[in-house]
């Protein structure tokens, strides 16, 4: 098989780790990178540090409004899919690239995979909901990491595979189905734990005990676009009085400076740190407070209590149990999520068993 690959933002170079080497074992990838992420630390820092194969096509787009982002992705996009003719295109997750590289090989023909199909946040003015319900509409093979997933897509009409023998390999008779494969970033994770355990050195570097610091990222459009909620979200930090470690994204870094909102310790802001250190990091973290949705996953796999600090989450079954819990950007839930009881044992197992990109490509092979 002949796989194009499209990534383009910092949590689908993590996913890409995994699924590229599963891929690569025995058939042909294409890796593009669309440029969505172009800092190093966002970019560079996890092709050098999880030895990914570095991108056959680099489209160099950057920053842009939507629409002008995704336009552009999608334009150059074409033009890489024309030249290689590939068997299908796979998608991970839910950013403009994901779109764009949907977009351009349905109506090139071309059948798509989409790994992380089936999250719904049910909120439709969430940029990243609107992707992922049309990447899911247009794909062939919906790569579900989840039970919930696989619901919410049959809720929606997609059928639950029956060992991929209804597929057919063109979209002229393509019948869509889901697939409940795991979380390819429980794959990432398990794949990089020790290396990260040996390699990191962050712990030392900022001076932190295990279990005495907490670890927040922000960079949902919802909160940094929002002044009064950052407002809201620095302020809970600052009153859980300990040492809080904020890997600040890019675009969180540009909303804070158009504002007065000071960040003084113990709430230390870093840049954006590798996959290796952010995984010691939260492992050696008393609680995790976060907007994303790979930082829940990883809270939640790694044993550490979260905050959610948004209203809704696509990962409901992180939720069970109390290991993670919503509070939106309001800064009296926040601290009251934080100052919950703490939790004792391992949360249960719900994101598969680590091989999620082998059953992945076992799928395609099938078909
Ligand atoms: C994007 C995804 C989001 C994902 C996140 C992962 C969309 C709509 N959003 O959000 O789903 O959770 O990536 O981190 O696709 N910037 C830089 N340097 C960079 C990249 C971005 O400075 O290398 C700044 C620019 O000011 C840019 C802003 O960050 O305008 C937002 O970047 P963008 O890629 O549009 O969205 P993210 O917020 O990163
Ligand atoms: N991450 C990282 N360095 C950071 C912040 C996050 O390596 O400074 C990793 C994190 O461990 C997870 C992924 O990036 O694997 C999550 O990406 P992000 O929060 O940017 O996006 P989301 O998952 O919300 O789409």
């Amino acid at each position: 098989m002949k796989i194009l690959t499209i990534v383009g933002a910092r949590p689908q170079f993590i996913k890409a780790g995994p699924f590229s080497r599963a891929v690569r074992a025995r058939h042909t990838e294409v890796l593009v990178h669309t440029g969505q992420h172009y800092d190093p630390q966002l970019s560079d820092v996890f092709f050098d540090e999880l030895s990914l194969p570095r991108p056959e096509y680099h489209l160099g787009v950057g920053s842009g409004s939507h629409g002008r982002q995704t336009g552009q992705i999608l334009e150059r996009v074409e033009d890489v899919m024309r030249r290689e003719t590939p068997d299908a295109v796979v998608i991970f997750g839910d950013t403009n690239s994901t779109l764009a590289g949907a977009l351009a090989a349905a109506k090139l023909g071309i059948p798509i995979a989409h790994v992380e199909a089936g999250l719904r946040s049910f909120v439709r003015d969430m940029p990243e909901e609107i992707n992922r319900i049309v990447a899911d509409r247009l794909s062939t093979w919906l790569f579900a990491p989840t039970a919930n997933a696989v619901e919410n897509l049959r809720l929606e009409g997609v059928p639950v595979a029956s060992g991929g023998a209804a597929l057919s390999p063109t979209t002229k008779d393509q019948r869509p189905a889901s697939y409940l494969t795991g979380d390819i970033m429980y794959d990432a994770l398990l794949q990089n734990a020790t290396i990260a355990q040996q390699r990191s050195r962050v712990l030392d570097t900022l001076a932190l005990r295990p279990g005495t610091y907490s670890l927040a990222t922000i960079h949902r459009a919802a909160n940094t676009d929002d002044v009064a909620k950052l407002a809201e979200i620095f302020d809970a930090l600052a009153l859980l009085k300990e040492t809080v470690i904020v890997p600040l994204h890019p675009r969180t870094k540009a909303a804070l400076m158009g504002t007065d909102i000071e960040v003084d310790p113990p709430v230390r802001i870093i840049d954006p740190v590798g996959y290796l250190d952010m995984l010691q990091l939260q492992k050696n973290a008393r609680m995790v407070l976060t907007d994303s949705g790979g930082v829940q996953k990883e809270a939640y796999l790694l044993g550490v209590p979260c905050v959610t600090m948004r209203d809704e989450t696509e990962w409901v079954e992180t939720l069970e149990g109390g290991w993670n819990v919503l509070a939106g950007a309001d800064c009296d839930r926040i601290l009251a999520a934080a100052r919950r009881t703490p939790l004792t044992g391992d949360p249960p197992a719900v994101f598969g068993d680590g091989h999620a990109a082998e059953k992945m490509v076992a799928i395609l092979e099938r078909t």
